[in-house]
């Protein structure tokens, strides 16, 4: 039921100014983010490279909000420790890239952080069925990972309304974020599809009126569309 879900903004890092990140992620804090999403790419499973534990280390005292790690990486296993030590409060793995998914969202719960998986476009809701419950969160890509900047993918959101229908049968269900192209144009059918966190770069660091004043504008309108649909 719409009314009753908390929508949080996770402002990705990804399209973030690298030289002035403390500042800028200091900035979508104080304008009202909820969680800061850092997209750490290998090259390999993307074909585009960012971030590893380092930096996540670096943002721990520069922000109070949680640090949510998206690994799009092939043996995620390797680093989930690492990210956990530096920080990371969720960590969210690829089911493409876990053969052992249940070990591997073990290995996360073990390190101290919040288990969270993720499922790119093409990949089927039925892939986690056996561990719904053994997670905090499932993230739907709406788009294919490894770029900021592209276009949603409308078939996504068909995937995120069956999660949601799925979802609404568990008592403590895992939250439902969404992973690209999420700006004005979508958001409505964003939230209308019962998404709960929504991933934005580009919407957030690309606007015109800068990262901060774009955090309370979304916040605004988000706000009114879960009163509208009440
Ligand atoms: C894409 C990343 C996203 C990216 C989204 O592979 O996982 O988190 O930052 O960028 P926008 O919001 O610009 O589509
Ligand atoms: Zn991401």
């Amino acid at each position: 039921m719409p009314h009753t879900r908390a929508v949080r903004i996770a402002p990705s890092i990804l399209s973030a100014d690298f030289a002035r990140l403390g500042e800028q992620v200091r900035a979508v804090e104080e304008a009202g983010a909820d969680v800061l999403h850092v997209d750490v790419m290998d090259g390999h499973f993307v074909p585009n490279l960012t971030v590893g534990p380092l930096v996540v280390r670096a943002l721990r005292p520069v922000t109070a909000l949680p640090l949510h790690v998206h690994l799009m990486m092939e043996k995620p296993e390797s680093l989930i420790d690492a990210f956990a030590e530096a920080g990371a409060e969720q960590i969210t793995v690829h089911v493409e890239t876990c053969p052992h998914l249940h070990r591997t969202l073990q290995q996360i719960r073990e390190a101290g952080a919040q288990p969270a998986v993720v499922l790119n476009p093409a990949t089927p809701l039925s892939t986690l069925e056996e561990v719904l419950d053994q997670v905090a969160l499932i993230l739907v890509m709406t788009v294919n990972p490894g770029f900021g900047g592209q276009t949603l993918i409308p078939s996504a959101l068909d995937k995120v309304r069956r999660l949601r229908a799925l979802l609404d049968k568990m008592e403590n269900p895992p939250h439902i974020e969404v992973d690209g192209g999420v700006n004005w144009d979508t958001l409505e059918e964003v939230l209308a599809a019962g998404a709960d966190v929504l991933v934005m770069g580009s919407a957030i660091f690309d606007a015109d009126e800068g990262p901060a004043e774009a955090v309370r504008s979304y916040r605004r309108a988000i706000d009114a569309f879960m009163r509208r649909t009440d």
